[in-house]
C-alpha cells in the first residue's frame, strides 16, 4: 500500500467513529509509526511501505480507534517553544494553558521582576514551569506535583531541555512539601467536578490520570485551598495566577475576593474567548 491509500484508510476509520480531526491524527501517527517528518513524507504521497510496517501502523490506528490520545501514543506534545515527553501518569498539556505562561511572563515584565522565585503547583508534565523558566533565565523555579509518577516526567522534560538546575522539583500536597517565599505562584489544579467527570470525553476519562482533573464535588476545592494557603508563601505585592476552567470565573472571583487578602483581581481570556486565568496580588499588610 502506499501512504496516500493508507492515509485515506486510517482518516476514514477513525471519522466513522467520530474522531474529530482524523485526517490529521492519521498524519501524525504514520509520521511517528514511520520515525519521519510529517510535511517530508506527505511530499512523496506514491511511497510503499514495507509489511512490518503496515502491521506496525494498524496496532497504531487500533490504539487511537479506543480513543487513545495521539500524545500518549506518540509520547510528545508540543507546549509553548519545545516538545515534553507525556505519558499516562501526568495530563496531556493544553494549548489554552499557554496563557498563564503568557500572563506570569507579561507580570514580571511590568513590575521588573528579574529574578523573581516562582511556584508551580501541580505541575503535571512541567509545562508551566518549564516554558517560564525558559523564557525568564534568571528565575528560580520551585514545582511541585502529588504524583511521584508525573515527577519522573516533568523531572525528565526538565533533563532533556536543559532546565534541570533552574527548577527544582518536589513531592507532596499543595503547599506541604514547600519552604520559603515567591514573587509569583501559578498553577493549573485539578478543576473538574463530579457531576463533570462522568460526562468527559472518553479520550480524557479513560485515559487521563484521574487525580489531575477531578476537584471534588463542586470544581472549585482546590482552588479554596491555593487561594487561602497561597497568601502564607506569597511576597507582599506577589502574585497568585490560577488557570480556570470556562464557567469558573465568578465562583473563583468570589473566593479570592472573600479571602480578603487579594486586591487587583482580574481575568484574562483565552483565545476561545472563554474566561482562562485569574490573578489576584497580595495586599501589603498593615
Ligand atoms: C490539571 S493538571 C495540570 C498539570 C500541568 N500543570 C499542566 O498545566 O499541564 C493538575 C496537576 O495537579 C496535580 N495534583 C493533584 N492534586 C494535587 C495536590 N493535592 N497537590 C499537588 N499536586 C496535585 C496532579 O497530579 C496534576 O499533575
Amino acid at each position: 500500500m502506499t501512504i496516500r491509500e493508507i492515509l485515506n484508510e486510517a482518516t476514514h476509520s477513525f471519522e466513522a467513529v467520530g474522531i474529530p480531526s482524523a485526517r490529521l491524527d492519521a498524519e501524525v501517527l504514520l509520521a511517528f509509526c514511520l520515525k519521519l517528518d510529517r510535511l517530508e513524507f506527505l511530499k512523496n504521497p506514491e511511497t510503499k511501505i514495507s509489511k512490518t510496517q503496515l502491521a506496525d501502523f494498524k496496532k497504531i490506528v487500533a490504539r487511537r480507534l479506543k480513543w487513545e490520545p495521539v500524545a500518549y501514543i506518540t509520547g510528545r506534545k508540543e507546549f509553548w517553544s519545545f516538545t515534553l515527553e507525556v505519558n499516562q501518569g501526568v495530563l496531556i498539556p493544553r494549548p489554552d494553558t499557554e496563557v498563564i505562561v503568557e500572563e506570569a511572563l507579561n507580570i514580571c515584565r511590568t513590575q521588573n521582576l528579574s529574578k523573581p522565585r516562582i511556584l508551580d503547583i501541580g505541575t503535571g508534565s512541567g509545562a508551566i514551569a518549564l516554558a517560564l523558566a525558559r523564557e525568564l533565565p534568571d528565575a528560580k523555579v520551585v514545582a511541585t506535583d502529588i504524583s511521584p509518577a508525573a515527577l519522573i516526567v516533568s523531572q525528565k522534560n526538565a533533563l532533556n531541555l536543559g532546565l534541570a538546575k533552574q527548577v527544582e522539583f518536589i513531592q507532596g500536597d499543595l503547599f506541604e512539601p514547600v519552604n520559603g517565599i515567591f514573587d509569583i505562584i501559578v498553577s493549573n489544579p485539578p478543576y473538574i467536578a463530579d457531576r463533570e467527570y462522568q460526562e468527559l470525553p472518553p479520550g480524557v476519562k479513560d485515559y487521563e490520570p484521574k487525580e489531575a482533573l477531578w476537584a471534588g464535588q463542586t470544581g472549585v476545592e482546590f482552588y479554596e485551598k491555593l487561594i487561602y494557603q497561597s497568601k502564607n508563601h506569597l511576597n507582599e505585592n506577589g502574585w497568585l495566577l490560577l488557570e480556570i476552567g470556562a464557567r469558573q470565573e465568578e465562583n473563583v472571583r468570589k473566593i479570592m475576593e472573600d479571602c480578603g487578602n487579594y486586591n487587583s483581581i482580574d481575568v484574562r481570556n483565552d483565545y476561545a474567548g472563554l474566561p482562562r486565568v485569574i490573578k489576584g496580588r497580595k495586599k501589603v499588610s498593615g
